[in-house]
């Protein structure tokens, strides 16, 4: 299964002859648009017991959990790859929990059991990798913190220096130290990360890269979710992916996953995406409910990864959700405390963005939106070690319960 991708504008869909500017023609954020036309079903499953097969290789090109699905990717020259063998996460059945919801089926599928401990690194290989291929010396990101340890990581492979700007002190500490291990340079910055972004899109240079999820390679790897996601269901659909969103670049990638994989012939319908805010944090959620554009707002939530007040890739997240009946509810940071609380109990853990997920799901079965019969994935973006206070105070938390 051979597909091709087309550098366009994810608006207009003007062709792009760059990847590192947004559109010429109206500004919006670039994309890889899949051309293949439908292919067989048999030569879909064909290719996808082929990547499953790669498994067992010991190339770090099929160790890698992105690089398995590498005809799905932009082409990069192999000896450019940069990979720390990412991707390859568990999916976590959790029928107490499910019963306790009042749903069929729910599973945790663990990002935070990456490399850095977050989903960036699934994204971070390729735009290294990219940057790498072109030449880039060094790279740079605004960042929550996660973003900023994956690409001081995958730079340092590579041999890149890196630079990360951050919102003065509303990044968890566990972070801070996590890339400043690799060797990043640390720029703080007054105010929240939409301060940081704004930043850094007016200081950005030529030979840096700059690897946020506005650069298109990264949701690239990011999209593999969907695939890696169905292919630890045996190719079987859930009804719903629930997300936690902040900048929502990964909303928007995991939802371009699935759509090619249903394009592909991997899969015959497509799971309904629905994305999870922090009430203080929920622009998203504003204007999908309202219909209207974006507000941007000034971010406040203990789940400090996603408190973004100015989401760059809403249009995207917005348009995932429309093609697949999705939606975007917003939860309290009481409900994500006491989320945490129970993922925690189960023996899995993750950072409190991640748990966001869980409280989103309680309140769309109260309002009707997730069904008694259905079946949930939740994707956990964060690992438990992320925010190593935020486990101390909620675990002195006696008001919310496991
Ligand atoms: N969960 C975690 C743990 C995150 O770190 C982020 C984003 C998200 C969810 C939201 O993903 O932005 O694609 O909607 N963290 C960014 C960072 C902002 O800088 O690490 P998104």
């Amino acid at each position: 299964m051979i597909a091709t991708f087309e550098l366009r504008c994810s608006g207009c869909a003007t062709p792009a002859q760059r990847h590192d500017a947004p559109c010429a023609a109206c500004g919006e954020l670039l994309e890889f648009a899949l051309r293949t036309e439908a292919c067989d079903p048999g030569a879909a499953r064909e290719y996808a017991a082929m990547v499953a097969a790669r498994r067992a290789n010991t190339t770090s090109l099929d160790r890698s959990g992105i690089w398995r699905w590498r005809e799905l990717l932009p082409q990069i020259p192999h000896d450019a790859i940069v990979t720390l063998a990412e991707g390859n996460v568990p999916l976590y059945d959790v029928p107490k929990i499910a019963a306790r919801e009042g749903v069929a089926a729910l599973a945790f599928f663990h990002l935070g059991m990456n490399p850095t401990g977050s989903f960036k690194d699934l994204g971070m290989t390729v735009a290294i990798s990219a940057a790498r291929a072109e030449g880039a010396t060094r790279a740079i990101c605004a960042s929550t913190g996660n973003t900023a340890s994956s690409m001081a990581a995958y730079a340092a492979r590579a041999g890149m220096e890196a630079y990360a700007l951050v919102p003065r002190g509303k990044i968890s500490g566990a972070k801070l130290a996590q890339m400043r291990d690799y060797g990043v340079r640390v720029v703080e910055v007054e105010g929240s990360f939409d301060d940081a972004l704004a930043a850094l899109t007016a200081r950005a240079e030529a030979d840096a890269a700059v690897v946020n999820s506005i650069n298109p390679y990264r949701l690239e790897g990011q999209k593999c979710t969907a695939f890696a996601l169905l292919e630890a269901r045996s190719w079987r659909v859930p009804d719903w992916v629930v997300v936690p969103g902040g900048n929502l670049g990964n909303s928007s990638a995991i939802g371009k996953g699935f759509r090619e994989a249903l394009a592909l012939g991997l899969i015959d319908r497509i799971p309904r995406i629905a994305v999870v805010q922090a009430e203080g944090a929920a622009p998203f959620v504003q204007l999908y409910r309202s219909g209207r554009d974006l507000v941007p707002i000034v971010p406040h939530t203990i789940a400090s990864a996603i408190a973004v007040g100015a989401p760059r890739s809403w249009r995207k997240a917005r348009a995932e959700l429309d093609a697949s009946h999705g939606a975007a509810v917003s939860v309290t940071d009481d409900e994500i405390d006491a989320a945490k609380k129970r993922i925690g109990a189960a023996g899995i853990g993750c950072e409190p963005a991640s748990a966001a997920t869980l409280a989103g799901i309680a309140r769309l079965r109260a309002e009707g939106s997730i069904a008694e019969n259905d079946d949930v994935v939740a994707v956990l973006t964060g690992h438990v070690l992320k925010d190593s206070d935020a486990s101390l105070r909620v675990a002195d938390r006696s008001d919310v319960g496991a």
